[in-house]
């Protein structure tokens, strides 16, 4: 990918260049000495012993039956994990922190957009967590109920999540950047029983009528059965008899007092909708005891968090599962402090983020790459204008990073002396399962390097599943692991067809290209499926495509990633209209318009190009593969198997006019 012009011509961009020399970077002496990991043997003896590595983590936990089985393996790909231990959730989150004395240790330092400040500890969101979940239960939601949430960054998401899993209710949270449409569909698909959201939800200064938007399209869904609303911006909206209630007067109403359901390991935690290589997102369901393993291991290594000392920050979103994991589940686990951020990165101003770092004296700070560019692009003088020298590790998530992005991160936000931990991981995986252990790993820009102990990686080749000692291929995860995803909700052959067909029921086909180095690092380098990474967010061509078509001026559609310096990936779609209707600047912003309203903004194509056909097989699948050589400007690939090849002909005179228009 090419690397943001922004720095160019500076003294930083020349020290970046130098600095693309070094190949690695060792762990610095005085993170080695308090690493919660640093003994090099730990990957030898979780790898001897994974399971009972995987269960001396899960021991960390609080049981109220301690379990006694790791793994059992008799029926894959359906694994489950220790499945005769009893356990919650939000007690483990939040009980045992106060038992233990620390209720009065800030769990998140929640700042709303506008300046406002709440300091929420663990006692009282214990407090808010048990009468939410009596409320909860007062409107008939049980265990094994599905609750949807879709709620901005704001407190009670936490809330929300914890009351569910205390209850034993799964739940459905769905990004508060996806359309209304999109949330119908996913409630739908998990038939929920009750959805939490909210009035409005403010961004960049503008409030959004959730509330409004979210009554126009749920009328007609018969299982759910009510609509808790958080009052939030304030801002009046209608409430309809019998269905809807205040989140605020339910909670007033309820029992303080809520004792957490104590629940088998394997029972279902949350369900998580994300984009798979068809138009229908797959619901990966995650359950309890194993999940919590997984998240809590990774968050207090791979972090190296401190409870009570250190002040982290996941500047993620809670709807994705970067915030599931690395902002609600594993960091509470760990008794962690963390800062919770209502807004987005630039708003009130570039520098909110570091702004925010140097108030709450944050040490270790996780974000995506797409975010580290934006940064880059806006210049290091947002950056340093505040006092970061409480930061000690910094780590990335959700795309692969390009090493001049991580060299300025190192260098602009670490001070070149914390540790950067690139991870790799995703929704299906729950935990983080490639990952430099800042205390014993050393980094090079761009690899997520090793997996971690008791995870078994390696890359294969497509057709034979045999390890690719050299160059690229197919990254596979050979032995299950804890926080795995147990099935896609309701669709059984889906999951066993999507993830392990391919190689056989024991080996987890992940969906990425990767290839190793001499030292055996892991460097990850995309999807192989139709899924393309926008800023970090999953999106599959599929949904795209079936959004635009929905258009009623559309005939056919296809889309494809293109590589953007930004945002990574960036949708582009390929359109044929109707009949004889003509392609204009109007109709761009319509079907863009359009792909919002269906799934959400982050979803709408950066640039259509209208093309009178598609480039299609003789059997009329579209060659997506094309497309892509086209859109980027790279010579064609091999045309024989078209139905007409005419039609790339057509395509690059179309590109040619585009590109003459905009020069
Ligand atoms: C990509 C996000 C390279 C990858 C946690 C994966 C990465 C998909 C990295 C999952 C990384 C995530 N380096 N690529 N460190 N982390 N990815 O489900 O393609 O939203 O399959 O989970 O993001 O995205 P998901």
């Amino acid at each position: 990918m090419a690397d943001t012009a922004s720095t160019a011509g500076t003294e930083l961009e020349r020290q970046l260049e130098e600095m693309l020399e070094i190949e690695k970077f060792d762990p610095p002496a005085s993170f080695v000495e308090r690493a919660n990991l640093a003994d090099p043997a730990v990957y030898e003896e979780a790898n001897a012993d994974w399971k009972g590595w995987w269960m001396k983590q899960a021991r960390e936990l609080s049981w109220f039956r301690e379990p006694t089985l790791d793994v059992n393996e008799s029926n894959p790909p359906f694994y489950r994990w220790f499945e005769d231990g009893k356990i919650n959730a939000s007690y483990n989150c939040l009980d045992r922190h106060v038992e233990a004395g620390n209720g009065d240790r800030v769990a998140f330092h929640w700042r709303g957009e506008e300046g406002e400040e709440r300091e929420l500890t663990y006692s009282d969101l214990l407090r808010d967590v048990q009468r939410f979940a009596n409320a909860l239960k007062d409107l008939g939601v049980r265990k094994g109920d599905i609750v949807g949430i879709y709620l901005p960054m704001i407190p009670e998401v936490i809330v929300s999540m914890l009351a569910c899993a205390r209850i034993g209710a799964p739940h459905n949270v769905v990004f508060g950047g996806f359309s209304a449409d999109a949330v119908k569909e996913r409630m739908e698909f998990s038939e929920a029983k009750a959805l939490i959201t909210v009035d409005g939800a403010r961004r960049k200064g503008r409030t959004a009528p959730i509330k409004e938007q979210v009554d126009v399209v749920m009328d007609d869904l018969e299982t759910l059965e009510h609509i808790i609303v958080v009052k939030h911006s304030g801002d009046a909206c209608e409430m309809r008899e019998g269905r809807d209630v205040w989140f605020h007067e339910i909670c007033d109403a309820a029992a303080p007092e809520c004792p957490p359901e104590e629940l088998d390991a394997e029972h279902p935690l949350y369900v998580l909708y994300t984009s798979g290589s068809t138009a229908k997102p797959k619901g990966v369901l995650h359950t309890t005891g194993g999940y919590l393993t997984g998240v809590s291991a990774t968050h207090s290594y791979v972090f190296d968090h401190k409870p009570g000392e250190d002040v982290y920050w996941c500047a993620a979103d809670v709807g994705w599962v970067t915030g599931h994991s690395y902002i609600v589940y594993g960091p509470l686990c760990n008794g962690a402090t963390s800062v919770m951020w209502e807004g987005a990165p630039d708003y009130p101003h570039k520098g909110i983020w570091w702004e925010l770092c140097e108030r709450y004296g944050v040490t270790i700070f996780y974000t995506a790459p797409t975010a580290i560019r934006a940064c880059i692009k806006w210049g290091a003088e947002h950056v340093e204008k505040h006092d970061l020298s409480r930061l000690r590790l910094l780590g990335t998530v959700g795309e692969p990073i390009n090493p001049k992005a991580w060299l300025w991160y190192h260098k602009v936000v670490g001070g070149e002396r914390c540790p950067i931990v690139d991870t790799w991981w995703q929704t299906e995986t729950g935990a983080i399962m490639i990952t430099p252990l800042p205390g014993l790993v050393s980094t090079k820009p761009g690899s997520a390097t090793r997996a971690f102990p008791g995870v078994l990686a390696d890359v294969v080749d497509e057709r034979e599943g045999n390890p690719v000692e050299e160059g690229q291929g197919l990254l596979v995860l050979k032995r299950p692991w804890p926080s795995m995803l147990r099935t896609l909700y309701k669709e059984d052959d889906r999951f066993v067809e999507t993830y392990f067909s391919k190689f056989g029921r024991t080996t987890y086909l992940v969906g990425d290209a990767a290839r190793r180095d001499k030292d055996g690092y892991f460097w990850v380098i995309g999807r192989i499926d139709d899924v393309v990474n926008v800023s970090g967010h999953r999106l599959s061509t599929a949904e795209v495509e079936s959004a635009i078509v929905s258009h009623p001026k559309v005939a056919e559609s296809a889309v494809i990633g293109q590589s953007d310096e930004l945002t990574g990936q960036a949708i582009c779609a390929f359109v044929t209209l109707n009949g004889d209707l003509a392609g204009t600047d109007e109709l761009i912003d319509e079907i863009r318009d359009h792909v919002g309203e269906r799934i959400g903004k982050f979803a709408r194509p950066k640039r259509i190009i209208w093309a009178d056909d598609l480039p299609k097989t003789r059997s009329g699948k579209i060659m997506r593969r094309l497309l892509r050589d086209i859109a980027e400007g790279r010579a064609l690939g091999d045309v024989t198997t078209l139905r007409d090849a005419g039609v790339m002909a057509a395509l690059e005179d179309k590109i040619k006019e585009e590109q003459a228009q905009e020069g």
